[in-house]
């Protein structure tokens, strides 16, 4: 609308001279621009070419009446907003209200009192100037709020794509970073086997020659000293009265107890000796030197030996009850697998179990004996299932679910590592291709299942590599708490 204001003229239009003359006197000595029009239509033709900012309108006139003319330019949106001040004859109140009811802004009475005209003219002036600047200033805001819009909208459409790109790198880094768990997680497994499995062939190697050294001379021994035994009783026959001396050492040494008990006493070596020996062996039956490969093996060969290197930890240790161990073995046939990994994994979750049978024990002590039962099945001649069984507290159905992620546990910091778990299904789902899984009911026990193919001719490029140099060498205590978490 500003175009209309774009002039400081005052438009007069009358029909009669004098007053035009008159008029346009005054205003122009007091400073005003003035024109003229002696119709309503000149008028209307006038103001179409050239907006005045103020129109003095008389009403009588020949043609269209003032009324009229105020009409049509209200009429127009182009000249509506002109303020238009009436001229009227002084009595007459009935144009004055018609006039105003037409939009116009004021009127001023015939004969013209020059300075009411003038005061009338200057204040609509002034609000005409007033809205004017207004009229700018608005039209200013509305630019400035249209800016605004457009910046805004180009903030949010700015904030959306960060968000997005956060929100993709974000996708991005946790993907790395459980890449890199992975990794190390593997790292961490074939460290720790190759680890623990030379630390445990190394003590088999080391005890196995003198072990067996003893317990081959034991029985030559026990040969020797049954003779030499024989050969005093001959003696005691045929010499019934012996010197004084061997009498007295006869008593000193208390032949009769002696005779009696030597040969409990090498029974008992006997049975020390075959005790370490079987322990050896499960040690180097766990350890497997061939475990990078896939070897044709007794699973349940694997299952004792592990159970036999828990067995300390399974033992009655006062006032701690012992932990029973039931085996139900079926008749297996030779199993394909890695035996010294799925030993690992034997190890793994027995450990686990004998663990919450602690917990069991410390809570509730003599209520419950402690139990871990092992199961073994054919299914279907293409699979075995291993199931793990014990009397535990069980686990919450809310972590069941996160048992197999890496560094996930329960256990104080020092007992627990968290990768007991994942390992194991790593390798018992993409080494062997099976399965294993958990079912458990709080404060009923826990049961894992362990499921692996008869044969893995067709796995084994599942291999893992094992990648020692890309590990640091493993502190001791790192080892320590390596070989307690297995
Ligand atoms: N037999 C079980 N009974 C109860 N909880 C178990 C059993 N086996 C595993 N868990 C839970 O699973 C968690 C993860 O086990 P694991 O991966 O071996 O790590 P860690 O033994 O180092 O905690 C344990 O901390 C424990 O909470
Ligand atoms: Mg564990």
């Amino acid at each position: 609308m500003t175009h209309l204001f774009n002039s400081n003229v005052i438009l007069i239009v009358d029909d009669i001279p004098t007053n035009l003359e008159v008029l346009s006197e005054a205003l122009t000595d007091t400073g005003f621009d003035v024109a003229v029009a002696t119709s309503g239509e000149s008028a209307i033709r006038q103001i179409e070419y050239d907006s005045p900012a103020l129109i003095l309108l008389d009403i009588m006139m020949p043609g269209i009446d003032g009324f009229e003319t105020c009409r049509r330019l209200k009429a127009n949106p182009n000249t509506k907003d002109i303020p238009i001040i009436f001229m009227t004859a002084l009595s007459d109140s009935v144009d004055k209200v018609k006039g105003l009811l037409l939009g116009a802004v004021d009127y001023i009475t015939k004969p013209f009192q020059q300075a009411e005209v003038l005061a009338r003219v200057q204040v609509h002036m002034q609000l005409r100037n007033v809205s004017t600047a207004l009229e700018e200033q608005n039209v200013h805001l509305k630019q400035e709020i249209e800016e605004r819009i457009a910046a805004e909208a180009a903030l949010q459409q700015l904030t959306q794509d960060l968000e997005h790109r956060v929100e993709e790198r974000t996708k991005e880094l946790s993907q790395a970073l459980h890449n890199l768990q992975e990794a190390q997680v593997k790292l961490v497994q074939s460290e720790k086997l190759a680890t623990l499995g030379q630390l445990v062939a190394g003590v088999a190697h080391e005890i196995n020659n003198p072990i067996n050294f003893i317990y081959a001379n034991i029985q030559h021994a026990n040969h020797y000293i049954h003779n030499l035994l024989e050969l005093i009783q001959l003696y005691l026959v045929q010499y019934p009265h012996p010197t004084t001396d061997i009498q007295e050492k006869i008593q000193e040494i208390d032949l009769e107890f002696l005779v009696e008990d030597l040969p409990n006493l090498f029974s008992s070596m006997q049975i020390g000796a075959e005790r370490i020996s079987e322990i050896v062996k499960s040690f180097r039956t766990f350890s497997r030197h061939d475990e990078a490969e896939i070897k044709a093996v007794d699973i349940h060969e694997g299952i004792d030996s592990t159970l036999m290197i828990l067995q300390y930890r399974l033992n009655q240790k006062s006032p701690h009850p012992a932990i029973h161990v039931i085996k139900k073995y079926e008749n297996l046939p030779i199993i394909e697998c890695y035996p010294g990994k799925m030993n690992q994994v034997f190890m793994n979750i027995l450990s686990n179990a004998i663990d919450a049978l602690e917990e069991v024990i410390d809570t509730y002590n003599s209520l419950i004996t402690p139990t871990i039962w092992i199961y073994t099945h054919v299914v279907e001649a293409k699979h075995i299932k291993i199931r793990i069984i014990d009397n535990g507290p069980g686990i919450l159905q809310e972590i069941q679910k996160q048992l197999f992620d890496p560094f996930f546990t329960t256990k104080r910091a020092g007992k627990g590592t968290g990768l007991g778990l994942s390992i194991s299904y790593q390798i018992v789902t993409e080494q062997h291709g099976g399965s294993l899984s958990c079912i458990s009911n709080p404060g009923k026990g826990t049961e894992f299942v362990i499921e692996i193919p008869l044969g893995q001719s067709a796995l084994s490029h599942y291999q893992l590599q094992p990648s020692p140099n890309l590990l640091e060498p493993l502190t001791q205590s790192q080892l320590l708490s390596v070989s307690g978490n297995i």
